[in-house]
């Protein structure tokens, strides 16, 4: 069977590349990528192999965030579409921003993470699942086996 193979790579935020920082929680300077790979066309993430850090993120995106931002990030009336999110105005180092800080408005509550060592230790994971998901490589579902 045909196989589809993509590689993501993500560009460095604007504002942020001038200063050189990273934002706590940050391993990289560059966004980390994943690696997808699935079966031709299609709809599903089962028919898809994801490398071991996309498979490890998705897996801490399920158990933390899909609550409010739903199981395959396209949101809930508890929290945004993330897939949206990472197209347009998220990128990176603002995941790591947000995600340690917290963000609160009149539409809802983001919780902080600061306390919470799985999420912070794991935030460039989170972000391959979720790049992977928001460049639409990745379909919705539960990816079905990593790729080593
Ligand atoms: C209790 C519900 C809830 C949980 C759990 C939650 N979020 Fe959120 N999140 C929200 C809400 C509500 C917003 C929108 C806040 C606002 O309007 O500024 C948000 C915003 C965000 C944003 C910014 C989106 C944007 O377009 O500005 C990101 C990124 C994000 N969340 C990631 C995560 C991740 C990753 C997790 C898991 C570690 C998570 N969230 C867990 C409710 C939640």
């Amino acid at each position: 069977m045909a196989a589809v193979f993509l590689v993501g790579c993500a560009r460095l935020g604007q504002s942020e590349a001038g200063t050189g920082e990273q934002p706590a929680g940050a391993t990289q300077l560059q966004a980390p990528s994943y690696t997808v790979m699935c079966d031709e066309g299609a709809d599903s993430a089962i028919v898809c192999s994801v490398d071991h850090d996309t498979y490890t993120g998705w897996g801490q995106y399920t158990k933390y965030c899909a609550g409010c931002h739903g199981s395959s990030a396209f949101g809930t009336e508890r929290g945004p579409d993330l897939t949206q999110s990472l197209d347009t105005n998220i990128d990176y180092f603002d995941i790591h921003f947000v995600i340690m800080r917290g963000r609160h408005s009149p539409e809802g509550d983001m919780p902080s993470w600061e306390g919470e060592a799985e999420v912070v230790n794991q935030i460039d994971q989170i972000y391959r699942y979720l790049k992977a998901r928001a460049d639409a490589v990745l379909p919705p579902g539960v990816p079905n086996r990593t790729k080593q």
